[in-house]
């Protein structure tokens, strides 16, 4: 007998090791969110995010009743919804923009009890029988408002994304008194950013609807 038979068997380059191979170990804990331990035993873990959506579906609730544009709501509501999701995504109101999310862009503009404010700062839940104006809710009929015939006349808007928060901020800028010069109105529309750049033009409309011109 040749000596060779004693000799332990070598796997060629090419052949693959015992055990899972390369693809399998791969596939396997990628499917199950990368959770592996020694041996190949694979233990099932809750992806990561679970707990979070878990946590979500039973966020607290409330009832809140509100008027829009003279007409009154009534909607159940996550606490945390903004006052931009309840108008966009609740009451189907999308004139009003997501541009930041985050207080620094002016888009998302509307009135609270004829304040300006930026609705996607603004929880919903606190704003029990408030009355909100949005851009849906300034004209009268075909009769634009006066703000908005000025933004048509002095051409003020390029691509139009930021102009529904402009005009409402330009509606509490006229209401607030703050429309003495281009310089004032300037400082005080300084929180409605355009990315198109239209600023000498969104002044000169308010400018325009402030002196009735
Ligand atoms: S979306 Fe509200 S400030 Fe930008
Ligand atoms: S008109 Fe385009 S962002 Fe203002």
């Amino acid at each position: 007998m040749s000596t060779e038979l004693n000799e332990p068997v070598a796997h060629p380059p090419s052949a693959s090791p015992p055990g899972p191979s390369r693809r399998t170990f791969i596939v396997t804990t990628t499917a199950v969110g990368g959770a592996a331990v020694a041996g190949g035993l694979v233990t099932a873990q809750p992806p990561p995010g679970a707990e979070e959506t878990a946590a979500a579906e039973a966020a607290p609730t409330s009832r809140v009743t509100l008027t829009v544009n003279r007409k009154r709501h009534t909607v159940t509501i996550d606490n945390r919804t903004s006052l931009l999701d309840l108008l966009r995504e609740h009451l189907g109101l999308t004139g009003s923009k997501k541009g930041c999310d985050a207080g620094a862009c002016g888009a998302c503009t509307v009135l609270a009890d004829g304040h300006r404010v930026n609705s996607c700062l603004t929880l919903a839940v606190r704003l029990e029988g408030a009355e909100i104006t949005t851009i849906e809710g300034l004209a009268d009929g075909d009769r634009l408002h006066p703000l908005q015939q000025a933004f048509i006349d002095e051409d003020a808007f390029q691509c139009g994304y930021c102009t529904p928060g402009q005009i409402m901020s330009g509606i509490g800028c006229i209401q607030e008194g703050h429309t003495g010069s281009e310089e004032e109105i300037r400082e005080w529309m300084s929180g409605n950013i355009c990315r198109c750049g239209c600023y000498v033009k969104i002044v000169r409309a308010v400018e325009r609807a402030a002196g009735g011109k």
